[in-house]
């Protein structure tokens, strides 16, 4: 038996995060919920540099979901606006911040305004090299997965391996997440990376997304730096 001291598990080099909280981070204060989703987008900014400053490479961050669309058509807008301006005011000095924004999800559905800011993005940062920001919107796993099966089939195969589904994801260049975090107390993956989540470490926080800031992001680093141990060497 190797009784050899354990090893740590070193910085992940994928960290995603289902950002929740906003609504109740809101209410407790008498806000509208869209004064939450403001506050959030604050912490989305003091997350990619707490991220970036750690070492991770890529950060998937959960914006919107395929069932979000459900909520109140002025929430939507809200969302969708305060995603124009964050990408507007980030997209003026990307190099600066060295991010790279990559998109997961569906593109149908979404404003052409949106899209076309988004696509601007996409096109502006991709020589930046410090972080890769994936920001899941319009996104479902399950979606996910469906498409990348369809497209396997149009191209005419008529079985698929594991390999073939992965390479045929949103972002198949992207590692599995090591880490998956999860805001405001709940304990759920909610159609979130059902495929890539196979063997990630999650963690919970009772922290409302807009109170997410880089001492909890480095807490979870922490705790993940603790939670698989390996005896010896593999
Ligand atoms: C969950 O809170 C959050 C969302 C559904 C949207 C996430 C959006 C942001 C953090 C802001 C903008 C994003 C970017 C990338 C600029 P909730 O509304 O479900 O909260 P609740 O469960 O307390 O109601």
């Amino acid at each position: 038996i190797n009784m050899s001291k354990e090893i740590q598990n070193t910085t992940p080099r994928h960290v995603a995060i289902i950002m929740d909280g906003n609504g109740r981070w809101a209410k407790e204060r008498r806000f509208p919920r869209l004064a939450g989703h403001r506050a959030g987008a604050n912490a989305v900014e003091r997350t990619i540099k707490a991220a970036k400053q750690a070492g991770v490479e890529f950060l998937t961050l959960y914006a919107f979901s395929t069932e979000n669309w459900s909520r109140p058509q002025d929430e939507i807008d809200g969302l969708f606006k305060l995603l124009e301006q964050t990408l507007d005011r980030y997209a003026k000095d990307a190099a600066k911040h060295g991010v790279k924004l990559l998109i997961s999800g569906s593109r149908e559905k979404l404003p052409p305004a949106v899209l076309e800011k988004i696509n601007k993005a996409i096109t502006s940062t991709a020589q930046n090299t410090a972080l890769t920001l994936n920001l899941a919107l319009n996104y479902g796993a399950r979606q996910e997965i469906t498409q990348a099966v369809n497209t396997l089939l149009k191209q005419g195969k008529t079985a698929v391996s594991m390999e073939d589904i992965s390479a045929a994801l949103y972002q198949p260049a992207l590692p599995d997440p090591e880490l998956i975090i999860r805001t405001s107390g709940e304990e759920r993956l909610s159609n979130f990376l059902l495929w890539q989540a196979a063997y990630s470490e999650f963690y919970f926080t009772p922290v409302l997304w807009p109170d997410f800031d880089e001492n909890e992001f480095n807490k979870a680093l922490t705790e993940y730096s603790h939670r698989t141990r390996r005896f010896g060497g593999i």
